[in-house]
């Protein structure tokens, strides 16, 4: 079945804990594809690998509910199509150039100015599907970097802070949920266009790299870019390939310096 572009702004708050949390209810609950939560601040945002996402105002903080027609296996790919609609919204909206960081986040001049978080409803055995799935996205449009703990200071940045410019969230907003329902057609149509779109805007390529694997281990490799099914391939000195799936990927440090 293909999906409609459009989307349903279900509810704006000034101050919610997390847009991800009532977008998962609502999901449970039969909510369709495309409806929407939007948040001016979050207490309790939610990240990758069950860390926190500071989120004071001036951000954009929403998350969608999906229900694709997509296999299970491609689930991964649904961050990464996020990621193409963050990016072609930003730069379409401030002329910001946005490089995407495997799998989640965005990056702009050495910096972060948000993340993406998407969780699945339960796999259905009846149907052998997952009912529906649940994209978040945080984005630090006018936010100010005092605002966020001393210790991200100097690894996040936003809109604001790059171009001197207040953005205008609401045009943001709806162009960016346009793009996402758009890039989700997309995926169930032409999964590789997504990937390769993705792989314009790949900040780990060529990259030094540490992957912090689930279980604790450490692997230093090179980044060799996105593979077809969503992993990222760590290339290590010995020549070995190592694809990732899940874990942490941190770009290396030369002499305390950020080498990218
Ligand atoms: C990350 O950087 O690891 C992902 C961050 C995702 C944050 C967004 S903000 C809107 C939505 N609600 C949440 O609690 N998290 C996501």
């Amino acid at each position: 079945m293909e999906q409609a572009e459009t989307y349903n702004l279900i509810r704006r708050y000034q101050r919610i804990d997390s847009t991800n949390r009532i977008a998962l209810a609502l999901g449970e609950e039969g909510a369709p594809h495309g409806s929407v939560i939007l948040a001016d601040e979050q207490s309790d945002g939610r990240g990758r690998l069950s860390r926190k996402f500071v989120s004071p105002p001036g951000g954009l903080y929403l998350s969608v509910v999906l229900r694709p027609d997509l296999p299970m296996e491609s689930v991964p790919l649904i961050t990464l199509a996020a990621g193409n609609a963050c990016a072609v919204s930003i730069e379409k909206s401030s002329g910001v150039e946005v490089r995407l960081k495997w799998p989640n986040d965005l990056y702009c001049h050495g910096r972060k100015i948000g993340g993406i978080l998407t969780q699945a409803g339960s796999y259905d055995q009846l149907s052998g599907s997952i009912p529906y799935v649940v994209v978040g996205i945080g984005l630090n449009i006018n936010t100010n970097t005092a605002d966020f703990p001393r210790e991200l200071r100097n690894k996040v940045s936003s809109l604001l802070s790059l171009t001197g410019k207040e953005a205008d969230i609401d045009s943001l907003f709806d162009i960016l949920v346009r793009k996402l329902l758009a890039e989700i057609v997309l995926l169930q149509k032409d999964p590789e266009h997504i990937l390769s779109t993705w792989r314009k805007r790949d900040y780990l390529m060529g990259t030094m790299l540490t992957w912090e694997k689930p279980n604790g281990e450490q692997l230093h490799g090179i980044g060799s870019g996105l593979m077809s099914d969503g992993r990222y391939l760590l290339t290590t000195s010995g020549g070995d390939d190592y694809p990732v799936l899940a874990g942490d990927i941190i770009i290396s440090h030369i002499n305390g310096q950020n080498i990218k």
